[in-house]
């Protein structure tokens, strides 16, 4: 198992990736704090892996929620060894009628809920001297721009952190990547019209969506020791839809 006796905090973990990861992670022997801001599907998602998953109930955006997430790691577990920053989230908005909120609640789910877990999951781990790994989840999008501003200037945002946290951290043992997905078949697709979901899977070369369970082993050899000289690197799990 890739991940024995690992303790790891996986956000937006109620559904599509972040589900995907938590029970990958179950699977390959980490202890897992599984945070959502939707306390009723967190905890649900959950219920199976009881013991080995524990629900968080979180919103990544909110720094007193995040502490008070990483408080109960620390007096439960002594440390915490894997930081997953899959919470996200998006909004349909051409750019000339991007509502000043939406910008604000895109930008702040996807990047700042990224920095502020990953700043207090860093003091975590440098107090307590473990060799951790944060894992960022960006999107294809960031590089080839197709998708609304708010969403894509995030993604890219997020690409930026780790490569300032890589240089930073790097001197603590503390690895941080990017994961890059393309098109994936998870809830936050669902509301897609069809042809556009057509035109999508028409410019994806491997000629389909990908699955979760595919970001997710991604995922798994971030945060394992078979990455250990890998940081500040963006693994990309798209089946070719950009070269990144
Ligand atoms: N699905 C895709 O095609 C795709 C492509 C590229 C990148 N991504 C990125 O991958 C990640 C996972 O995507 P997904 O498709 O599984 O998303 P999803 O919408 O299916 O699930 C996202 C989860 O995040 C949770 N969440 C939202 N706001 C939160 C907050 N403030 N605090 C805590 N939790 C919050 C939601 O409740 C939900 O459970 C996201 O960062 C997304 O932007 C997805």
């Amino acid at each position: 198992m890739k991940l024995n006796n690992k303790i790891a905090f996986v956000t937006g973990a109620a559904q599509g990736m972040g589900a995907a990861i938590v029970r990958e992670f179950v699977s390959q022997g980490a202890t897992v704090y599984a945070a959502d801001i939707n306390e009723e599907a967190i905890t649900a998602s959950v219920a199976p892996l009881a013991g080995k998953a524990h629900a968080v109930v979180c919103n990544v955006m909110d720094e007193a929620s995040v502490q008070a997430a990483m408080e109960r790691i620390k007096s439960e577990s002594g440390r915490l060894d894997i930081l997953v920053n899959n919470a996200g989230t998006g909004s349909v908005d051409s750019f000339l009628e991007t509502p000043v909120e939406n910008w604000d609640r895109v930008v702040g789910v996807n990047l700042k809920g990224s920095f502020l877990c990953a700043r207090e999951a860093a003091r975590l781990m440098v107090a307590t001297e473990t060799a951790g790994s944060i894992i960022n989840f960006s999107s294809t999008g960031a590089a080839t721009g197709e998708g609304p501003s708010h969403y894509i200037a995030s993604k890219a945002g997020v690409m930026g952190l780790t490569r300032s946290l890589a240089r930073e951290l790097a001197p603590q043992r503390i690895r941080v990547n990017t994961i890059v997905p393309g098109p994936t078949d998870t809830p936050m697709m669902s509301g897609i019209p069809d042809e556009w979901m057509q035109s999508m899977i028409a410019a994806i070369p491997l000629g389909r969506l990908g699955q979760p369970a595919e970001i997710a082993h991604a995922t798994v050899f971030l945060a394992s020791d078979d990455a250990a000289f890998i940081t500040g690197q963006n693994l990309t799990v798209n089946g070719g839809s950009a070269f990144l």
